[in-house]
């Protein structure tokens, strides 16, 4: 398992890959291609759960998918996205909450959606032995201050005040930063400044790695942020797949002979 120190010495060697996973089967897969972090994101509300947003998202959701992730993970490192208010409301619960990820589900790491309010309990988390991976630039449980999802980091004051809170949190202890739909050369300058690995997703080719939600990236969602790319089309392998099963039933050619056990001792059975 490559650890929160092993991460940090990739970076600036090579490129850190980083994806979500919510189930079993799905991080098993992105396990054995040697991902070297698995985020099980409270993207789970949009990818999985059919909400519109992350912000219902609760903490048993996000540890019942930890807890699958982690079931199927030999390798990867597992941080575990903190919900909307599951922190920095009250520090007891945020410790619980985080501390429920690592105890009951099996997530080496949580990560949090940053803010000035977030700087001590990073460094509280982390005395207690709860790694921290912090999240700046746009955080999507913030949407309904945004209006929206916009880029984060675009004038020179957002920039810096982005700049502040990156270093606030290395400096609370944090051992990796991720940095959502900023300009590039703002991730460009942060990456540079900190020691700790920064995290790209929609912040162009200069941070230590990447990360995109795997739905996105293999093809499943349907819809995909401008900024991801997809590499594979899931999506329409499973209609074909279901497609073909439906007409196989309609049709009778499913079960055939090979699928049937007629031999079977009936009395065994009862
Ligand atoms: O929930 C999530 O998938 C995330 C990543 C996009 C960083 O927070
Ligand atoms: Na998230």
């Amino acid at each position: 398992m490559p650890t929160v120190r092993e991460l940090r010495a990739k970076a600036g060697e090579k490129p850190i890959t980083m994806l979500t996973a919510y189930d079993s089967p799905t991080a098993e897969i992105v396990d054995e291609a040697d991902v070297d972090v698995i985020l099980v994101g409270d993207s789970v509300g949009n990818t999985s759960l059919g909400y519109e947003t992350t912000l219902p998202v609760t903490v048993d959701d996000v540890a019942r998918h930890v807890g699958a992730v982690s079931r199927a993970t030999e390798e990867a490192l597992i941080v575990a996205d903190m919900p909307f208010l599951s922190f920095g409301v009250d520090e007891a619960d945020s410790l619980e909450n985080a501390g429920r990820m690592i105890k009951e589900s099996g997530a080496h790491a949580v990560k949090l959606e940053c803010g000035s309010h977030t700087v001590e309990l990073t460094e509280t988390m982390v005395q207690l032995g709860i790694p921290v991976m912090a999240h700046l630039g746009l955080t999507p449980q913030h949407v309904n201050r945004y209006g929206g999802y916009p880029r984060q980091g675009t004038d020179q004051e957002a920039a810096e005040r982005i700049l502040e809170l990156a270093v606030a949190h290395e400096e609370a202890g944090a051992f990796s930063l991720v940095l959502e739909h900023v300009p590039a050369n703002l991730a460009a300058e942060i990456t540079e400044t900190l020691d700790i690995p920064t995290i790209g997703i929609g912040a162009g080719p200069n941070c230590d790695g990447q990360v995109l939600v795997v739905d996105d990236a293999v093809g499943l969602s349907g819809w995909s942020p401008s900024f991801s790319k997809q590499f594979g089309n899931v999506r329409e392998e499973m209609e074909s797949a279901i497609e073909q099963y439906v007409a196989a039933v309609e049709s009778g050619e499913f079960p055939a002979a090979e699928h049937s056990h007629e031999e079977s001792d009936l009395d065994e059975l009862y």
